[in-house]
């Protein structure tokens, strides 16, 4: 099962994958996180990767195709994968065609999470994340039972660095651009599947559920 999550900052990527990827079995392919551990590792691709994010700008094409090239090459990506996140531009799409073509693969679905934009700010400025295991929570639509620490794992919760109302503006204006002609690109393809992402976040799992129940793979 070859899948491709999209969606702007905040309609739930990260949220699904983990349930995704548990149902599943196929692994979690996320530039986000690949580009928040070489930051936290300080690596050059963290630190390079760092000047953007903290700005809220898109990593450049070229260092972010790579890393998926690199990923997608690994054997556990033999099965499927889910990717979350990428591809972000019409660039990075065709890249992947490429990058599937030479590996005789191809996309099932893209499933496109759909958020009015309006309410993505109090999705994001609301979220706090695992410090351990990565959960994801949210203080109002998703809190853990006991307030700061995770229910799956006990760690400490934290709140990511480009969650403050100044970067997600620019995230969400960054985001909205490259996305139309991205779903144009996966529409003409006829791998585009919208799902509807302002219902509650069991029920939006629930959809995909149904979706992926009709991929016998
Ligand atoms: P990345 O980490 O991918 O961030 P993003 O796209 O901005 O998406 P988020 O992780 O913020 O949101 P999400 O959709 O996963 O939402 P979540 O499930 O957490 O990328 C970060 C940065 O890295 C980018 O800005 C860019 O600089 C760079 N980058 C990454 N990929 C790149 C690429 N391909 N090219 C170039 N640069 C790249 O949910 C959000 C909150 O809402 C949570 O608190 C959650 O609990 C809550 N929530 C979720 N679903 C619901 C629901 N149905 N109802 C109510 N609340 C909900
Ligand atoms: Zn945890």
């Amino acid at each position: 099962m070859n899948l491709v999550l999209m969606g702007l900052p905040g309609a739930g990527k990260g949220t699904q994958a983990e349930r995704i990827v548990e149902d599943y079995g196929i692994p979690h392919i996320s530039t986000g996180d690949m580009f928040r551990a070489a930051m936290k590792e300080e690596t050059a691709l963290g630190l390079k990767a760092k000047s953007f994010i903290d700005k809220g700008e898109l990593v450049p094409d070229e260092v972010t195709i790579g890393i998926v090239e690199e990923r997608l090459g690994k054997n556990d990506c033999s099965n499927g994968f889910l990717l979350d996140g990428f591809p972000r531009t019409v660039a990075q799409a065709g890249a992947l065609e490429d990058i599937l073509a030479k590996q005789d693969k191809s996309i099932d679905y893209v499933i496109n999470i759909n958020v009015d934009k309006d309410i993505l700010m109090e999705r994001l400025t609301g979220r706090r994340i695992c410090k351990n295991c990565g959960a994801t929570y949210h203080l109002v639509f998703n809190p853990p039972s006991k307030e700061g620490v995770c229910d799956k794992c006990g760690g400490e919760l934290y709140q990511r660095e480009d969650d403050n109302e100044k970067t997600v503006s620019n995230r969400l204006e960054v985001n909205v651009k490259q996305t139309k002609p991205l779903l144009e690109f996966y529409s003409d393809k006829g791998y585009l599947v919208d799902i509807d992402g302002q219902k509650n976040i069991n029920e939006v799992y629930g959809d995909i559920k149904d979706l992926l129940g009709s991929l016998n793979k």
